[in-house]
C-alpha cells in the first residue's frame, strides 16, 4: 500500500482526477469502479474540467458505482443515482448505456445485488476502483464485521445512518439498508484508490498505517491487496 500525503483537499483531489486520467488514457475503455460522499465531490468537478478541455474521453469508459441505499427512489434528491448525475455524469461524455449503479427500487435486492456481481464478473472487475471511507471505516456500505465477498444487502450500523442524517430530513428518512458491492468485489479490481480526507478519518488513516487488519475498521482488508494508493490531507506522524 501507498500513502501519499497532499497539502491540502484540493491538490488530494487533482491528483485523484490526474490518476483517473492516467488510466483512461492508459485503456480508453477503463472499467472504473466510482464512490459517493462529500470526498470525492473535488475529483469529480477536476474531472468534469479535464472533460470539458478534452484531456480526458469518457467515451467509452465503463462505470461501476459501488453502492446505493435500499429502498430509495432513483429521484430522490439523496439517492446515490441522483448524486452521480448531478455532479458528474451529466457533466462528462459517458455513454449513458456505459454506467453501472445498484436499483434502490429493484423490487428483489437479493437479484439486483447477483445480476450486478454477475456484471462484474463478466467484465472482469473494476480497473480501477476509487474508494472513500466512513469515519467508522466502512468502505461502500460495508460496516465493521460484515466480510461479505460479493455485492450483497448491508444492514447500516446506527454509527453511519447518524452521520448520513445530515443529507436526510432527519434520521428516519435515512434507509435501514443498502446494497454494496462486498469486500470481496472490491479487491477483485486491479487497482484501488482511497481518498482519505478530514481529521475525522485519522482513526482510519492509523490503522491503516499500522498494517494490522482489525476486523472493526473494513478498510484495513484493503492492505490485502497488492496495488493501493491512498491520497491525504491528513498530516501523518503528528
Ligand atoms: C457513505 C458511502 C461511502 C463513503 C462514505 C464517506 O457512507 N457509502 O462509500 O465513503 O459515505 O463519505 P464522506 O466522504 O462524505 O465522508
Amino acid at each position: 500500500m501507498k500513502i501519499l500525503q497532499l497539502k491540502n483537499y484540493d491538490l488530494l483531489s487533482a491528483k485523484a482526477a490526474e490518476m483517473v486520467q492516467i488510466e483512461i488514457a492508459k485503456k480508453p475503455n477503463l472499467i472504473l469502479g466510482l464512490p459517493t460522499g462529500s470526498t470525492p465531490l473535488g475529483m469529480y468537478a477536476k474531472l468534469v474540467e479535464l472533460s470539458a478541455a478534452k484531456e480526458v474521453d469518457f467515451s467509452e469508459v465503463r462505470t461501476y458505482n459501488l453502492d446505493e441505499y435500499y429502498p430509495i427512489k432513483r429521484s430522490h434528491p439523496q439517492s446515490y443515482h441522483t448524486f452521480m448525475f448531478e455532479n458528474f455524469f451529466t457533466k462528462v461524455n459517458i455513454n449513458p448505456y456505459n454506467i453501472h449503479i445498484l436499483n434502490g427500487e429493484a423490487p428483489d435486492s437479493i437479484t439486483e445485488c447477483k445480476n450486478y456481481e454477475a456484471g462484474l464478473l463478466k467484465t472482469g472487475y473494476a480497473d480501477l476502483m476509487v474508494l472513500g471511507v466512513g469515519a467508522n471505516g466502512h468502505i461502500g456500505f460495508n460496516e465493521p464485521g460484515d466480510f461479505s465477498t460479493s455485492t450483497h444487502v448491508a444492514e447500516l450500523s446506527l454509527d453511519t445512518r447518524s452521520k448520513n442524517a445530515r443529507f436526510f430530513d432527519s434520521i428516519t428518512e435515512v434507509p435501514l439498508t443498502a446494497l454494496t458491492m462486498g469486500l470481496g468485489s472490491i479487491l477483485k479490481s486491479k487497482m484501488i484508490l482511497v481518498l482519505i480526507s478530514g481529521e475525522v478519518k485519522e482513526p482510519v488513516l492509523k490503522a491503516l498505517l499500522s498494517g494490522k487488519l482489525n476486523p472493526k475498521i473494513p478498510a484495513t482488508y484493503l492492505l490485502l491487496h497488492r496495488d493501493v494508493v491512498v491520497l491525504t490531507d491528513i498530516k501523518i506522524g503528528k
